[in-house]
Formats: structure tokens, C-alpha cells, sequence
């Protein structure tokens, strides 16, 4: 029986998975390279600084710099990102966000949040959502990041729940790899192209929503 639901961040509750390819790109003109499109897919779910290591990868660059030189260049992108998204506000969440948490938390359903983001509790104020959450993982006590399971079992013992009675919303491969090695049903939000590990796949939030009417209907 489900019980929770564990939402993904970026890609999920708001398109910041532009704002990210963005700010890599904007980084990645500065050292001097072009950074192919595929990089936005590659690192949507993955921690800061694997993206940057996906990143340097796609440009050929991944031996030009020490691991000192790495953390810098990954609190430069953060910058831009942090800048990008500074004046969010409720406008800037995903069409039926907020329908999708109102009617889990109407039908009784515990919310918490599983992202990789460190800027994702700034966005969860801006966005003002914050209340629907009972919990949010800090990304920064997680050892291993998504397509490990360790995020999203971090939420399912933090709300008290067995993973088998949780879905997560994803929106990145690695994302729904994660749930799915957590022992959760996973929902795929997006391209499902993209999400081919995934064998339910919403364009939008809106689908989501439908899919919990007919739940809640059962
Ligand atoms: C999310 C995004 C990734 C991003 C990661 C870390 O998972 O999908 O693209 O790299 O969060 O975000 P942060 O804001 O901490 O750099
Ligand atoms: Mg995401």
C-alpha cells in the first residue's frame, strides 16, 4: 500500500535541469570548449561534482586539471546556477506541482524530498513548498550518490516507511535507477527516450496527477 511519495528537484518540481546545463555551459565557454547538448541529460540527478567530471569528459578536458582546481571550477558553475535562479518564486514551479502535492497530502500520503541539489531547500522556500514536505534528505550526508539507492532509502527510513510502500518521482535516468534499486516504484517524468529504464513515464506533473486520481480511486 503506498504511503509515500519521494519527489526528485530539478526536472521534477521545476525545470532548473536548464538552469544546471546553463551554468556548465557558461563555465565550460570560459575554459574555451563547446559543451554538447547530451551533457544536459548526463547530468541530471548526479552530484555537483560528477556532473563536472561528466562535463570535462564530454569536452576532452578531463585530464587538464588537478582535483584542487576541480573545486574550484565546480563553485564557479554553482555561482552561475545560484544567480540563475536567485528571483524564483511560485511561478516557477512545474505546471500541477502544487494540485499533485495538495491531493497526496489530502489522501493521507507522507511527502519528502530526495535530491542531489544542495540549492534544492533555497528553492523549496522561494517556490513556496516547503510545507508540504514531512521530510528532506541533506544530499550532503549521503555517501553514494543516485543511480546508487542510498538517497531514496534515506527517505524511506527518515519517514518511517518501507521502501515497498513508497513511489519517487524522477526525471533523470540515474534518478530512476536509484528508486528502483531502493526497492520503490519509480515514476518517470519527461523524455521517455531519456528514461528508457523506466516503464511509467509522464510528459508532465499533470500526468502524475491523473495517475494518483486513479490510485486513490482503486
Ligand atoms: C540535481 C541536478 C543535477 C545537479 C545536482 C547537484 O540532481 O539534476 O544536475 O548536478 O542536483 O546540484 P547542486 O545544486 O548541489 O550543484
Ligand atoms: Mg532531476
Amino acid at each position: 500500500m503506498i504511503k509515500a511519495v519521494i519527489f526528485d528537484m530539478d526536472g521534477v518540481l521545476t525545470e532548473t535541469s536548464h538552469q544546471h546545463f546553463l551554468a556548465w555551459n557558461r563555465l565550460a565557454e570560459e575554459l574555451g570548449y563547446i559543451l554538447p547538448l547530451e551533457v544536459k541529460d548526463a547530468v541530471r540527478g548526479i552530484s555537483r561534482l560528477a556532473s563536472l567530471d561528466i562535463v570535462l569528459k564530454a569536452v576532452n578536458a578531463d585530464k587538464r586539471f588537478t582535483e584542487s582546481e576541480k573545486l574550484v571550477l565546480a563553485e564557479i558553475k554553482n555561482i552561475y546556477y545560484i544567480e540563475s535562479i536567485k528571483r524564483f518564486t511560485a511561478e516557477d514551479l512545474s505546471g500541477g506541482a502544487r494540485e499533485l502535492l495538495e491531493l497526496l497530502k489530502e489522501n493521507g500520503l507522507k511527502i519528502a524530498l530526495a535530491s542531489a541539489s544542495k540549492n534544492s531547500k533555497f528553492l523549496l522556500r522561494a517556490m513556496e513548498i516547503k510545507q508540504y514536505f514531512d521530510i528532506v534528505v541533506d544530499p550532503a550526508v549521503i555517501q553514494k550518490g543516485k543511480p546508487a539507492p542510498d538517497i531514496f532509502l534515506k527517505a524511506a527510513e527518515l519517514l518511517n516507511i518501507a521502501p515497498e510502500d513508497c513511489i519517487g518521482i524522477e526525471d533523470a535516468y540515474a534518478g530512476i535507477e536509484s528508486i528502483q534499486r531502493a526497492g520503490m516504484t519509480a515514476l518517470g517524468v519527461g523524455d521517455a527516450a531519456v528514461l528508457s529504464n523506466c516503464s511509467i513515464v509522464f510528459d508532465n506533473l499533470q500526468g502524475v496527477y491523473s495517475y494518483f486520481v486513479r490510485l486513490f480511486r482503486e
